[in-house]
């Protein structure tokens, strides 16, 4: 096969067949294909886009490329669940523990945060001990016991997504759905659990910008899981807003802590319920409004908090800040954020608030760099609520900054009262 007669085809709006997918794949993750040769066929794929056929067998040959993961002794129907990411999303470390209550296992691996947006290994991490790598026996173990257990993404996981994905954002070639659908989905069937739910987010601090992007995204990844043999299903959530009212590492553990507490409700609480009934759904423990009502009640019985618990315990964690949130990391220093004039939020731009985060120490530039656990951010308004001049807004916390005036800055310019 020659990669020029690939890219030609897909430049012309020809399909490839799976075996020639299949190539393009396997010969550049064995360094036998030029970068700037997949550079120009992932353009073709970005301008002209591929079948459903096409993803898949890119989708597969992606996910064929490094270890899959075999989670056969786990002892019951397994469900994973993947949001496309945004800003405060703490819901893996909630819904999670809530669907194991509910008799389903949760094997769960996950990502950390990069720019404006966090990851659930680093919220993990600011737990005290919290071992975030387990061989695949002792992640399937803790699995056994309490239904669930996250750890972060093994470096065998789809080899070729990581050369994809690098050279897509060198490449000005990220924004194509079908290759953000094959590279999410790669992972999501490498690690191979019986049903998977997808969070599709849109708005200001996700990926996809407008809801009919995230819409199409949604779409798309549901049937390439299907295809694969997957139950599959997707949820289109708004990502416009912060989600709930902590974000940074540690912050974001408390107020998961404090949802499967039962302490808090509101829309984080609401998007829990209804993402962890979907799951239960999917693994045929009912009908949508009957899982709800089993989330529901695994949370006020207090069996999900337990589930949190003991699973951090198993994962060498302190479980005490399940019971006491001050065990986390604690910030040196915080600074008031206070309104500059009267009048209703209108709105509250996530991007802002992440890249406030971001200044602050809460998340990482670059992926070699270092984050402070303790750092972040309390949202003490809600968006539609009327304030006056003068009224604290946010509160920031930081143990590696003292100087909050950047910071200050950018969360004011997050804030739209009119
Ligand atoms: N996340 C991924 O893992 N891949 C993409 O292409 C986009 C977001």
């Amino acid at each position: 096969m020659n990669c020029c007669d690939l890219i030609n085809k897909t430049k012309r709006k020809k399909k490839l067949t799976e075996n020639e997918i299949q190539w393009l794949v396997n010969e550049y993750t064995n360094e036998n294909i030029p970068d700037y040769q997949i550079s120009a066929w992932l353009m073709a794929v970005c301008l002209n886009s591929l079948s459903d056929d096409e993803t898949l067998a890119l989708t597969l040959a992606m996910r064929n490329s490094g270890d899959i993961l075999d989670l056969s002794n786990i002892n019951g129907i397994t469900v994973d669940k993947h949001s496309t990411g945004g800003v405060g999303d703490k819901t893996s470390l909630i819904i999670g523990p809530v669907a194991a209550a509910c008799g389903v296992y949760v094997p769960k691996m996950s990502g950390r945060g990069l720019g404006h947006t966090g990851g659930t290994i680093d919220k993990l991490e600011s737990i005290n001990g919290y071992r975030t790598e387990l061989s695949l026996n002792e992640f399937i173990n803790i699995v056994n016991k309490t239904g669930f257990s996250i750890v972060s993404q093994s470096g065998k996981l789809c080899p070729a997504d990581k050369k994809l994905y690098a050279l897509r954002n060198a490449s000005g070639t990220v924004d194509s759905i079908p290759l953000i659908c094959a590279s999410i989905m790669s992972k999501k069937l490498a690690v191979s659990a019986d049903c998977i739910l997808l969070d599709v987010k849109y708005g200001s601090g996700a990926f996809m910008k407008t809801y009919d992007d995230a819409k199409k995204l949604a779409d798309i990844m549901t049937r390439i899981g299907n295809m694969a043999g997957k139950k599959c299903s997707a949820m289109v959530t708004d990502m416009n807003i912060p989600l709930g009212r902590n974000i940074g590492n540690a912050l974001e553990v408390a107020e998961a802590v404090e949802i499967l507490k039962g302490r808090c409700n509101g829309k984080l609480y609401d998007l829990c319920l209804d993402l962890s009934a979907k799951m239960l759904e999917l693994a045929g423990k009912g009908d949508f409004t009957s899982c709800k009502q089993m989330a529901s009640d695994a949370i006020t019985s207090g069996k999900a908090a337990g589930i949190l618990e003991k699973t951090i315990e198993l994962h060498g964690g302190d479980a005490r800040i399940v019971n006491d949130t001050s065990l986390l990391p604690q910030p040196r220093y915080s600074h008031n954020v206070y309104a500059e004039k009267s009048g209703i939020i209108q709105k509250m731009d996530s991007e802002e608030i992440g890249m406030t985060s971001l200044i602050i120490g809460a998340g990482r530039k670059n992926k070699a760099d270092s984050i402070d656990m303790s750092a972040g951010i309390i949202i003490e308004k809600e968006c539609g609520e009327h304030v006056q001049k003068g009224d604290l807004l946010l509160t920031l916390y930081s143990s590696s900054i003292t100087d909050f005036s950047e910071a200050n800055r950018r969360a004011l310019n997050s804030i739209t009262i009119e």
